[in-house]
């Protein structure tokens, strides 16, 4: 049985979900945060100790303003209602991105960051403005400034994950088998389960079941 620890997870089916079931994709991010909520209690259920959740993309701007202001919005209730909880329950929460939003949310998000940083029981890492193209182009441009050789080991200190250990599974859900540029070098050797069902319809039952896949799944590298 393969251990498990640490999943990432792309979030993708809100916009679709919200048009098909209230004609709104806004509605669909809305449903989408309730099952964000489930999925890490269940994530806690299983002693997992990483999850990396794809929230906004480098890309996603182009999207437009209502649609971006609607999920930022949504961002700062959640942070500000739960932060609290996700402290009391032992969750660390990280930022993993560009933070350049407003000067109110990139404070809440430093003080969410900086309040739960001792936390032991499951580090919740929150991809928001994060392209992994860019965070290869930043780290390299920063080694060649020190001076330091590129290789594997100083390109994982330079990315936005460092410290963080590889995911070992990889989920996205939306029915669409794309990485949109996300952790391009981290995923080299995770697992990757395609899920047809949009991001508001996933549940802890499918959520196990693909852990129970992995588990079974005989992991190489290279190797036979
Ligand atoms: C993923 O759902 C959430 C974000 C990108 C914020 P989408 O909004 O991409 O939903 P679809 O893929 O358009 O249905
Ligand atoms: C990936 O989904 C980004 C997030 C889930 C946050 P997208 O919906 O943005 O991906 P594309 O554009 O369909 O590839
Ligand atoms: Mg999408």
């Amino acid at each position: 049985m393969n251990p498990l620890n640490h999943v990432a997870i792309i979030m993708d089916g809100n916009g679709r979900w919200g048009l098909k079931h209230k004609k709104s994709r806004n509605a669909g991010h809305k449903a989408g945060l309730v099952i964000v909520e489930k999925i890490i209690q269940e994530t806690i259920k299983k002693k997992i100790k990483y999850l990396t959740l794809f929230a906004f993309s480098t890309e996603n701007w182009k999207r437009p303003k209502k649609e971006i202001n609607y999920l930022f919005n949504l961002l700062e209730n959640f942070l500000k209602k739960k932060i609290k909880d996700l402290h009391s329950k032992n969750i660390k929460l990280k930022i993993i991105g560009f933070k350049k939003f407003s000067k109110k949310l990139n404070h809440l998000l430093d003080t969410s960051e900086r309040k739960t940083s001792k936390n032991t029981k499951l580090q919740i890492n929150l991809a928001l403005n994060y392209g992994s193209r860019l965070e290869l182009i930043y780290a390299i441009k920063k080694l060649i400034r020190v001076k330091k050789k590129i290789d594997t080991e100083n390109i994982n200190q330079y990315l936005l994950t460092k410290n963080i250990p590889e995911p070992d599974l990889l989920i996205r859900t939306g029915n669409t088998r794309r990485l949109s540029n996300f952790l391009l070098w981290q995923l080299a050797y995770s697992e990757i389960y395609f899920e047809k069902k949009l991001w508001p319809d996933f549940n802890e039952k499918d959520y196990s079941k693909i852990i129970k896949k992995f588990k079974k799944t005989k992991r190489n590298y290279g190797n036979i």
